[in-house]
């Protein structure tokens, strides 16, 4: 977690390190800081100027009005807390000395570097695993006079997952920056250069980035950058240019970054679907894959591994791949795969989905499913994450950045690339004709229409939301491909509004939770008119007689559930396998209009961050 960046050029640093810091807010918000070296006119007299504060970058803003900073090169840092609470002793940037480091990851071995470091007389002012990098570098370069060998030195001792960037006030026009498991890359401009956590960070200021791998660290001054490995050898790097606009990153009018985001899943869907499906409707390509029929047509099961929403397009694709490729597959949880000794099983293909690319629990288990010999592939949206460099086959979602920490626009790019892959494997095994999957291909191509239709009835929406946004609990119900997204929408609710969801199969319901219903409890039913429609009605009437108030989803026209419901919510006919991309829209709107409604920071709920770079 946290995000980092850095400055080094002729522009005063402080306000392009902040703007910076303020598009990494995502990756947490408990605390943020800044660091520079200070400029007397021409001169450099070798002090820092830090500035830090806990909170937000908005209360760092106003400490850099009351307090601003002079100079070229600064180091920043917004925080999500793993050692130590958060805090402005906790805050980094951390210094020591000479030295001032920011750093986002963990540093597993910091315990006994720490106690090291005590042995030799040296007292630490914070909770942090961060802090002994400040000191150990400070040491080294004491003993030998060189930063440059110091920081290879130095960085040989760390273990765990880091990506710093690292200050030293002899030498204010060099900056140095370090990669192993936490995401960096570096920006290059004219007579300036800078580093980030991400690209949207640096968008306002470059389109030229070089991206580093684990292992891998640089030395940053304003006309040039030197990468090398951790034994210090130069590595010869290609600037990727980046066409990202600054402006989709940014809010485009809309209150929040949520709600832009969910209006601009129809041409996300678009954008995901350029190029991959062949004219005609006759196949789907991936042009980041190489594999031949042969390969797809080999594998005989398939493990998906997420987490969070991501786990919940796992969910879906799981149905889709029994029923339409016919193949066995199976869904995990990251952060359970890892642990539960999954047993090797021949010709398993391995799917990971991750809207970041840097979930650490995702990871791991990629990892883990490199032990068993599967054969491996990516769903991500972040060009050049860790799980890129662990993966090699990738499918790229395309929907540019995300912001808002729940996700939305990600949610439909992984369903819809996941539905790719169904149809890539389905092909390959022949499990359905050249007509079944035309116009499978034909249907999918049109859901972003669909789509649009959806999200014109936001304002019924945002009125639905209104008459129940003062109950506290809520029911969750689907069957089927619908189970899924009622388990979605339900941590939509909770994690944005606060409020206490829980969502089960409706035909689950009569094994306890129904005990709970009372009209309390607004149930919301997602209840598409597919085949598991009659048996997920009498769960409706069920509820219904035990006074529950019924929130439906369903198909358009469906007089028998807007009849049964207190409130309709009508998506338009489609396909059965296709129903969760519309039937999701409601629920997405509707968490949303609640946490406006109660008051909550939509884009920043309390307690979470975006991309999860621990365990
Ligand atoms: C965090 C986010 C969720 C996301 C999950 C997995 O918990 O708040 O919105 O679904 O991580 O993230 P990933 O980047 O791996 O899809």
């Amino acid at each position: 977690m946290c995000g980092i960046v850095g400055y080094v050029g002729n522009r005063e640093a402080s306000p392009i390190v902040l703007s910076a810091l303020r598009r990494l807010e995502y990756r947490g918000y408990d605390s943020a800081g800044i660091a520079g070296i200070r400029i007397n006119g021409a001169e450099k007299n070798e002090n820092f100027q830090i500035r830090r504060c806990e909170g937000s970058i908005d209360r760092l803003k106003d400490l850099l009005d009351t307090q601003p900073m002079v100079g070229t090169t600064a180091i920043g840092h917004t925080r999500w807390a793993t050692h130590g609470r958060p805090s402005e002793k906790n805050a980094h940037p951390h210094r020591f000395r000479d030295v001032v480091i920011v750093h986002n990851g963990i540093i597993e071995n910091h315990k006994e570097l720490r106690q090291e470091l005590i042995k030799k007389g040296h007292r630490f002012d914070s909770e942090t695993d961060s802090e002994i990098i400040a000191h150990l570098l400070d040491r080294l370069i004491r003993e030998t006079g060189d930063f440059e060998k110091s920081c290879r030195t130095m960085i040989k001792r760390l273990e765990g997952a880091f990506a710093l960037a690292v200050l030293w006030s002899h030498d204010p026009d060099n900056l140095f920056v370090a990669k192993q498991g936490s995401p960096l890359l570096l920006g290059r401009g004219e007579g300036e250069n800078f580093v980030a956590s991400d690209i949207p960070a640096l968008l306002e200021y470059t389109k030229e980035f070089l991206i580093l791998n684990d292992g891998e660290m640089a030395f940053i001054e304003p006309s040039r950058i030197r990468v090398m490995d951790f034994s210090g050898k130069l590595i010869q790097k290609k600037t990727q240019r980046i066409n990202w606009s600054l402006a989709m990153a940014e809010k485009e009018g809309y209150d929040h970054f949520m709600l832009k985001e969910i209006h601009e899943q129809p041409r996300v869907l678009q954008d995901s679907l350029r190029g991959r499906i062949v004219p005609g409707f006759k196949n789907v390509i991936f042009d980041t894959i190489d594999w031949k029929a042969e390969k797809w047509r080999s594998f005989s099961s398939v493990s998906m591994v997420a987490c969070g929403t991501a786990w919940h397009a796992g969910l879906i694709t799981k149905y889709w791949m029994e029923q339409i490729a016919k193949i066995h597959a199976d869904v995990d949880l990251a952060s359970e795969y890892r642990y539960r000794s999954p047993v090797e099983f021949p010709k398993t293909l391995s799917i990971a989905i991750s809207q970041s690319g840097e979930t650490y629990d995702t990871l791991a288990a990629v990892d883990e499913a490199k032990k068993l010999r599967h054969s491996l592939l990516s769903i991500t949206n972040t060009v050049d994450s860790s799980i890129v460099r662990r993966t090699k086959n990738v499918i790229y979602t395309h929907a540019g950045p995300e912001i808002s920490v729940a996700s939305t626009k990600c949610f439909t790019a992984q369903l819809m690339n996941l539905a790719l892959v169904t149809v890539k494997l389905a092909q390959a095994r022949r499990a359905q004709s050249k007509a079944w999957i035309a116009k499978f291909l034909k249907d999918l191509s049109s859901i972003s229409r669909q789509i649009e239709k959806v999200l014109k009835h936001e304002d019924k929406v945002r009125e639905i939301a209104k008459k129940y946004a003062n109950y506290n609990q809520y029911f969750y119900l689907g069957r089927g491909i619908s189970y899924p997204i009622a388990l979605e929408g339900a941590l939509k609710l909770k994690e944005i509004a606060y409020i206490n969801t829980q969502a089960y199969s409706a035909g689950e319901m009569k094994h306890g939770p129904i005990a709970l219903i009372s009209d309390q409890w607004p149930v919301v039913c997602v209840a598409p008119n597919d085949r598991l429609f009659p048996k997920m009605m009498s769960n409706i009437e069920v509820v219904k007689a035990r006074s529950g108030k019924i929130i439906s989803i369903g198909t358009e026209g469906h007089k028998t559930l807007e009849n049964a419901s207190d409130d309709f919510l009508p998506i338009p006919k489609v396909r059965e396998e296709l129903s969760p991309f519309l039937t999701n829209i409601y629920l997405q709107l509707f968490a949303y209009h609640m946490a406006v409604l109660r008051g909550n920071n939509v884009d920043k709920p309390k307690n979470l961050a975006k991309s999860v770079t621990v365990e």
